[in-house]
C-alpha cells in the first residue's frame, strides 16, 4: 500500500515539505491549512509539476482532515513564523493554540500516525503535541537538530572549501538561542575540527549555527527559513518510511536521559519504522553538560508558560 503523509500548513515550510516529499516518491500528500483555497491550489499545483519533474504521487489540500485518515505520517508545520526581532519564543502562545488544536484534529483522524513537529518554539511544541496526542513517545518528535546541524556544516565547508558532503556534526539541545553546537564531536571525514581549525573560528562558527534561523529572518524580514526546515523534515519523515535507522539529531521526550526529565530536547536518536527507536546517550564534557542543562532550563520556562494555559 502507498504511504501517506499529511502536512499541516501549507505555508512556506509546509509547502516545500510537500515539494520534497513528492520530489522522492516518497509518499502520497495531503496539505491541510485553515485559509480556504490554499491546501488545494497549492496541491494542484504541486500535482502538476510532476509530469515534467518524473514524480509521480498524489498530491491534494484540504481544510478538514477528512482526507487525512489513516496517514502514516503528519508533519506538523502550522502557525507563525517569526519576524525580525522575535525569537523563537515569542511565537509561544499563539503557536501553542494552532498546534494544540491541529494534533487534536490530526490524530483523531490517523492515530497511529507519527508527529513531526516543526512549528516552534520547537521544543515546546513538542511537549504540548505529547499531551495532546496522548501517544506514546517514540511517535512525537521535534525537527530542530538536523536543521541546525545542516547550518554548522555548511559554515564549516565554507570555511574550509571542502565538500559539505565530508562534514559531520552533531548539535544537541533546544532549538533556540541555547543550542549546543558539539564541535569536538564535529569532523571532516573523520578529521577532528580542532585539527583543522584554531578554536576561535571554531567559536565563530558555533554562533552563525546558533544564530542561523535569527540569519535568514533579518535578510526575510517577513518571515523565517524554509527550505533548509523542510529539506531537514523531509529527512526525518524518509528515515520513517523507509525504516532507514538514521542516526540524527531530533528533539526527543527524556525521561531521564542526559539527567533531564519530562522535556523535549535535541539528542541524537534513530529514527526507523516506528519513529524514535532509540535515544543515544553520549558521555559529554563538564561544559557540554552545563550548556546542555542551560538550555533545558530554558525549554523549561517555556513549558511552564504552557501549563499554566492548559
Ligand atoms: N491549522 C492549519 N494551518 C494553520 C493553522 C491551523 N490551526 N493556523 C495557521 N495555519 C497555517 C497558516 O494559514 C499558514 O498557511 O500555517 C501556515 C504557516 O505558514 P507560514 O506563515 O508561511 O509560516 P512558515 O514559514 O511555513 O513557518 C511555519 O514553522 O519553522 C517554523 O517558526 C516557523 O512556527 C513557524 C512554522
Amino acid at each position: 500500500m502507498r504511504k501517506k503523509v499529511t502536512v499541516v500548513g501549507a505555508g512556506n515550510v509546509g509547502a516545500n515539505c510537500a515539494l520534497r516529499l513528492a520530489g522522492k516518491e516518497l509518499a502520497d500528500v495531503v496539505l491541510v491549512d485553515v485559509v480556504d483555497g490554499v491546501p488545494q491550489g497549492k496541491g494542484l499545483d504541486l500535482l502538476e509539476s510532476g509530469p515534467v519533474e518524473g514524480y509521480d504521487v498524489n498530491i491534494t489540500g484540504a481544510n478538514d482532515y477528512g482526507p487525512t485518515a489513516n496517514s502514516d505520517i503528519v508533519i506538523i508545520t502550522a502557525g507563525f513564523p517569526r519576524t525580525p526581532g522575535m525569537s523563537r519564543d515569542d511565537l509561544l502562545i499563539k503557536n501553542y493554540e494552532v498546534v494544540k488544536t491541529a494534533t487534536e484534529q490530526a490524530v483523531k483522524a490517523s492515530p497511529n500516525a507519527i508527529l513531526i513537529l516543526v512549528t516552534n518554539p520547537l521544543d515546546a511544541m513538542c511537549w504540548t503535541a505529547l499531551q495532546v496526542s496522548k501517544f506514546p513517545k517514540a511517535r512525537v518528535i521535534g525537527m530542530a537538530g538536523v536543521l541546525d546541524t545542516a547550518r554548522f556544516r555548511t559554515f564549516i565547508a565554507q570555511e574550509l572549501n571542502v565538500s559539505v558532503e565530508n562534514v559531520t556534526a552533531l548539535v544537541l539541545g533546544g532549538h533556540g538561542d541555547t543550542m549546543v553546537p558539539i564541535a569536538r564531536l564535529t569532523s571532516v571525514s573523520g578529521i577532528p575540527l580542532s585539527q583543522l581549525l584554531d578554536q576561535a573560528t571554531i567559536d565563530r562558527l558555533v554562533q552563525r549555527a546558533r544564530d542561523g534561523g535569527a540569519e535568514i529572518v533579518k535578510y526575510l524580514k517577513t518571515g523565517s527559513a524554509y527550505y533548509a526546515p523542510s529539506s531537514a523534515a523531509v529527512e526525518m519523515a524518509e528515515s520513517i518510511l523507509k525504516d532507514k535507522k538514521k542516526v540524527l539529531p531530533c528533539a526527543a521526550y527524556l525521561e531521564g536521559e542526559y539527567g533531564i526529565k519530562g522535556l523535549y530536547v535535541g539528542v541524537p536518536v534513530k529514527l526507523g519504522a516506528k519513529g524514535i527507536e532509540k535515544i543515544y546517550e553520549i558521555k559529554l564534557q563538564p561544559d557540554e553538560q552545563a550548556a546542555l542543562q542551560k538550555s533545558a532550563a530554558a525549554v523549561q520556562e517555556l513549558v511552564d508558560v504552557i501549563k499554566t494555559k492548559m
